[in-house]
């Protein structure tokens, strides 16, 4: 009995096959397109802009922000092109795809691109490997990138705005040492080259950029408070009396009142009130000693000391800058603390400084 199928038979079992093959496949692709369209519905969703690159640099996909934003036609562009309108790729040192593939991640990047309608903006971001080959040697890497522009925007009107801030302020104090030098034309500039001397001791010191900026300010204006003191005391030829040397010694503390209400980023007030102070306890208004008086009013006081002495008064003539380090020197470490008067020294004698 013959019991080989028939070609009839045959034919049928290999459409069924076919049929079968056919229905699988299609299952499969359709449960390939779903997961694909459920991973790409989810990564559309986030506020980050994703764009997957190949070893060729051209991208390979993007979600729904990255196309929005550099447009729908991204894929299949070179990511230069892409992100940053060139035809050039970026250059080696800034190019965080071609760094991604050599070391696998980069994170915390910032970069400037341009976007489809030609504006400049800024994001921060990250890129690692998503895919390798079987020799395990990197094909895809993907972009994770924030637009940060309103952020910098915000930064940098900041910035401008204290910039302003400061130059309102340095204004002020321009016209408060302007106002009590017109009243005393003998000692118009001593204030700024005190101040001079005294941001420059503070460096060779190496205090802070801080520190240094806030003697800056309060030597520009450390005699303020002469302003309550009467002109005609101020520009007195000769010697002066008790009284009239009591009413100068109030300028410290004159120029306190005035300063503090003043909200400057350090104790300007403090320290203009402090530049008579000498670390034996001898100076005024307090008599405070040595610990007890900021650096700050420290170096503003041997500054004053150094120009004072080495320029014209009413009452004499130049005494010298010799005879100025004669002063600070003699009195290094009784009036003047030893620190200050060694940076000052060493300023004016290795770095050649010159005041006026
Ligand atoms: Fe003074």
């Amino acid at each position: 009995m013959n019991t080989e199928p028939s070609y009839a038979e045959l034919y049928h079992k290999v459409k069924d096959l076919e049929n079968q093959t056919t229905r699988i496949a299609g299952d499969a692709v359709e449960k390939v397109n779903k997961c694909e369209a459920k991973y790409q519905a989810i990564l559309d969703t986030v506020d980050a802009h994703l764009t997957l690159i190949d070893r060729n640099f051209t991208v390979i996909w993007a979600n729904r922000n990255a196309r929005k934003l550099f447009g729908e036609n991204i894929v299949g562009k070179n990511c230069h092109e892409a992100c940053q309108g060139s035809n050039n790729p970026c250059g080696v040192t800034k190019c965080i795809v071609r760094d991604a593939f050599r070391s696998g991640i980069v994170q915390r990047h910032e970069a400037e691109m341009t976007d489809q309608q030609g504006r400049r903006r800024f994001f921060s971001g990250a890129a690692h490997v998503v895919r390798r080959g079987s020799n395990g040697e990197a094909t895809a890497v993907v972009k994770v990138y924030n637009d940060i522009t309103e952020q910098k925007k915000t930064e940098y009107e900041l910035k401008q705005s204290m910039l302003q801030l400061r130059k309102n302020l340095a204004g002020t104090i321009q016209a408060m040492a302007m106002t009590v030098e017109t009243r005393d034309p003998y000692t118009a500039g001593h204030q700024r080259r005190t101040s001079d001397i005294a941001r420059n001791i503070a460096r060779q010191m190496k205090l802070s950029r801080q520190e240094v900026d806030g003697i800056r300010m309060a030597g520009v204006i450390h005699d303020l408070g002469k302003i309550c003191v009467p002109a005609e005391i101020l520009s007195k030829p000769g010697k002066i009396g008790a009284t009239e040397f009591s009413l100068i010694q109030n300028h410290p503390q004159t120029g306190y009142d005035i300063l503090k209400g003043i909200e400057f980023n350090w104790p300007v007030a403090e320290i203009v009130r402090q530049h008579h102070e000498r670390i034996d306890g001898s100076g005024y208004p307090f008599g405070l000693k040595g610990e007890q008086i900021r650096i700050e009013a420290k170096i503003i006081g041997v500054a004053d000391v150094i120009e004072a002495m080495s320029s014209h008064r009413p009452y004499r003539p130049s005494l010298g800058i010799n005879k100025a380090f004669s002063e600070i020197m003699t009195n290094s470490g009784t009036l003047y603390d030893a620190d200050v008067v060694n940076a000052t020294v060493d300023l004016f004698s290795r770095r050649k400084f010159d005041f006026h």
